[in-house]
């Protein structure tokens, strides 16, 4: 059985992250989604927010499982028994990173391969970070993240959370 493990801070979920998901979930047998520690991002959700707002995303595809790990990505590969890495890859800007990532992931275990997927041109510009600016300053991020985490970044900034 193929499966793949697609980490990120999925701070939040956003229909780009969607996207590259749920294609995978057309190509591997299983797909595991893992919320993550970014150690240059403050997330404005936890961990168990992200979970939960993940789970509910893709809760009408029984090959995708949602979880989250602490430490290092090489290690929750072996953990969670996964043939490769997933990352999306939107736009030339982001090469220059997830290169870096993948190779010093490599070096740190040379079976830790990382496969990455291009999401539908229309959300090569959507962002985690754009959206919670937007949706911070009162505009419209209906079209790039599902209804209820529209309305859980709401809650966010009705709390007064701070980005
Ligand atoms: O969605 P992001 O913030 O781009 O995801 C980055 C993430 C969480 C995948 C990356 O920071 C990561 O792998 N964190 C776990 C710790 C780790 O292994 N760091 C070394 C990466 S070379």
């Amino acid at each position: 059985m193929s499966s793949i493990l697609y980490p990120g801070s999925f701070d939040p979920v956003t229909n780009g992250h969607l996207d590259v998901a749920f294609r995978a979930a057309r190509i591997f047998d299983k797909v595991i989604i893992a919320v993550a520690v970014n150690s240059e991002k403050k997330p404005l959700f936890s961990f168990d927010e992200r979970i939960e707002l993940l789970k509910h995303a893709c809760r009408d595809h029984k090959n995708i499982e949602i979880t989250s790990f602490q430490g290092l990505l090489v290690n929750a590969v072996n953990e969670f028994k996964t043939d490769a890495v997933l990352r999306g890859l939107r736009a030339v800007s982001d090469f220059e990173y997830e290169f870096q990532m993948a190779l010093m992931n490599r070096q740190l275990n040379d079976k830790c391969e990382t496969i990455f997927l291009m999401p539908s041109p229309e959300y090569s510009y959507v962002s985690s970070r754009l959206i919670k600016e937007i949706a911070f300053c009162g505009g419209d991020i209906s079209e790039f993240v599902p209804d209820f985490v529209t309305g859980a970044i709401k809650a966010k900034r009705e709390k007064g959370s701070v980005l």
